[in-house]
């Protein structure tokens, strides 16, 4: 062989070489692409706004169930109620079409009205209270009572207390007496205001902002955090300190969705859901306080209800017991007590 051939035979080889070596990487890629596509990809509905407790609660449940279940289930958390509002997620979610989502244990009681003796005004004397009924079997046996409306019920977040504001002085029953107030879509709710002897409107959390801006509502009522993160404070600006009703909020999963995972999935994902909890739990407390210290340096007015005037709103509430709790007596004996 003389040296041209020689050249050419060892750049032909060379080449054949690099041809075969391209093409084993790239098939080692597509095969490596394929092993990490997840399995499932499921989407989290949230109608709070990213930086908010119960969003970074969700975005750590993701984390964890996307780390425990090697990258086979992946979960997209959309915040900002980009999936809709909680009652058009809940109506999708028992059909399969939201797979999770964090929802206010009020709007769950629309479809679920047992679920109510949970959130009946004045009821917890305090968060340990609320977390020692929650955490117990009888939050255990609610979450489980979800199964019968084609949910999942997973664990449950913190969302404080709820208090008054408005966009004048709430200091006694007299005051809020004809007042026009925003509260949930929740039957329940809103006997709770009429019992106070104001109006309640049904207004969907997004448009809350501008109800008070337009003046179709007198105010509204909601925790520290929910009345900073919308910029309520900005439009109402009196905060009445009454602590009406302690609402959990359920992280839920589609029963629909639920029922195709295996047994071993199913157990992550309820483990994920507690443990996110708990961290959700602890960003809450921070959060309260932060968003009161933001609301009260905007210069709004804090008014904390006095013990007599607090006793005066917790009488009013008789028509809303009999009314909600009438056959759950035990049930509602067993949270005063526990
Ligand atoms: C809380 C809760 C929301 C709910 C809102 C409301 O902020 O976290 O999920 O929508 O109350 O008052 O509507």
């Amino acid at each position: 062989m003389n040296s041209r051939r020689r050249y050419i035979a060892i750049t032909a080889c060379v080449l054949l070489l690099l041809v075969v070596v391209a093409f084993g990487i790239s098939t080692i890629r597509e095969k490596k692409a394929e092993e990490s596509a997840p399995e499932y990809v499921f989407l989290y509905a949230e109608n709070q706004i990213a930086d908010y407790p119960t969003t970074h609660g969700a975005n750590r449940f993701a984390e964890l169930v996307y780390e425990r279940t090697d990258g086979r289930i992946k979960i997209l958390v959309k915040p900002d109620a980009e999936l809709g509002s909680e009652m058009q997620v809940i109506q999708q979610m028992q059909y399969g079409g939201i797979a999770f989502a964090r929802i206010s244990l009020s709007q769950l009681a629309e479809y679920m009205p047992e679920m109510n003796v949970l959130q009946m005004p004045y009821l917890y004397s305090g968060p340990e209270h609320m977390w020692r009924v929650l955490d117990g079997e009888i939050g255990d046996e609610f979450l489980l009572k979800t199964r019968d409306h084609d949910l999942v019920g997973l664990s449950w977040y913190d969302a404080g207390a709820r208090n008054f504001y408005s966009t004048s002085p709430i200091t006694c029953l007299e005051d809020i007496k004809g007042m026009n107030i925003r509260v949930q879509e929740s039957d329940m709710m809103a006997d709770m205001v009429s019992a106070l002897g104001a109006n309640p409107s049904k207004i969907v959390y997004s448009e809350v902002y501008s109800a008070i801006e337009q003046g179709l509502v007198d105010g509204a009522e909601n925790n520290w955090p929910s009345y900073e993160a919308m910029r309520h404070y900005m439009v109402a600006r009196y905060y009445t300190i009454d602590e009406h009703t302690r609402v959990p909020e359920l992280q839920i999963c589609s029963k629909a969705v639920w029922d195709k995972l295996s047994e071993s999935d199913q157990k992550i994902i309820e483990e994920c859901a507690r443990e996110s909890a708990l961290y959700e739990r602890v960003l809450w407390e921070e959060r309260e306080k932060r968003s009161r210290e933001v609301a009260e340096k905007s210069g709004i007015t804090v008014i904390e209800l006095s013990p007599e005037e607090k006793l005066r709103f917790r009488d009013a509430m008789q028509s809303v017991y009999t009314k909600y709790c009438r056959d759950q007596m035990d049930i509602l004996q067993a949270i005063m007590e526990y």
